[in-house]
């Protein structure tokens, strides 16, 4: 079971005008995987970046890239992807038609599987997917922008989502208003990988340490 508790630094709140150098910095700080959130302005309404920015920020850290697909189709797009550099792929469900298929053609890309959940989503959607995923990334904000406010209904359904996969080897992430103060009920609740954008790079590159020590340290 994965259980040794992961920070996510979300780049979306980084500098967008240096993100190489951010990244090498945040992950020197303590992060533990390379959270990516790829904006399509359709699924959501905000655009970030694709494949040719993955790919240039690579070479700048070699931790885990944790690559969240925020787009609509998703399909076409899962190789370039893939060949940019991501590790773990996490699609919507509700951005998927195909979404056994689309964790198929993950796999088959030779990475790990994720699928999302908007705030809004019944965690019964996964039921028959199981096998098919490395990670589930349930959302407690929708999905779009960095900074706004946690959703407290969402740790039931991390809850939940514990109890579904019993002992497969899946990881739940946690995603949107992640805080010292928001964490602890997520991680009792069975989440073992906390995405937090705004509460990581928070005060500039010197708080990036404390910033990310204070997540786990409130989680005890
Ligand atoms: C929202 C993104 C999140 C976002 C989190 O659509 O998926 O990863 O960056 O930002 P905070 O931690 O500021 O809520
Ligand atoms: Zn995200």
């Amino acid at each position: 079971m994965p259980n040794s508790l992961k920070i996510a630094p979300s780049i979306l709140s980084a500098d967008f005008s240096r993100l190489g150098q951010e990244v090498a910095d945040v992950m020197a700080a303590g992060g533990d995987w390379v959270h990516l959130d790829v904006m399509d302005g359709h699924f959501v309404p905000n655009i970030t970046f694709g494949p040719p920015v993955i790919a240039a920020l690579r070479p700048h850290s070699d931790k885990v890239f944790d690559c969240h697909l925020m787009i609509e189709p998703c399909d076409p797009f899962l190789e370039a992807f893939a060949k940019a550099g991501c590790d773990i792929i996490t699609v919507h469900a509700e951005a998927t038609t195909h979404l056994d298929r689309s964790l198929q053609a993950i796999r088959n890309l030779g990475k790990k599987a994720g699928v999302s959940l908007n705030p809004a989503t019944p965690e019964n959607v996964i039921e028959y997917v199981l096998d098919r995923l490395d990670l589930v990334l349930v959302m407690s904000v929708n999905p779009g922008f960095g900074g706004q406010a946690f959703i407290p209904s969402q740790v039931e359904k991390v809850r939940r989502v514990k109890v579904m996969i019993g002992d497969r080897p899946i990881h739940i992430e946690v995603d949107g208003g992640v805080t010292p103060e928001t964490a602890p009920a997520l991680v009792k609740a069975g989440a073992d990988v906390l995405v937090a954008g705004s509460a990581v790079f928070r005060g500039g590159k010197a708080q990036y340490a404390p910033n990310i020590a204070a997540i786990r340290a409130a989680c005890g």
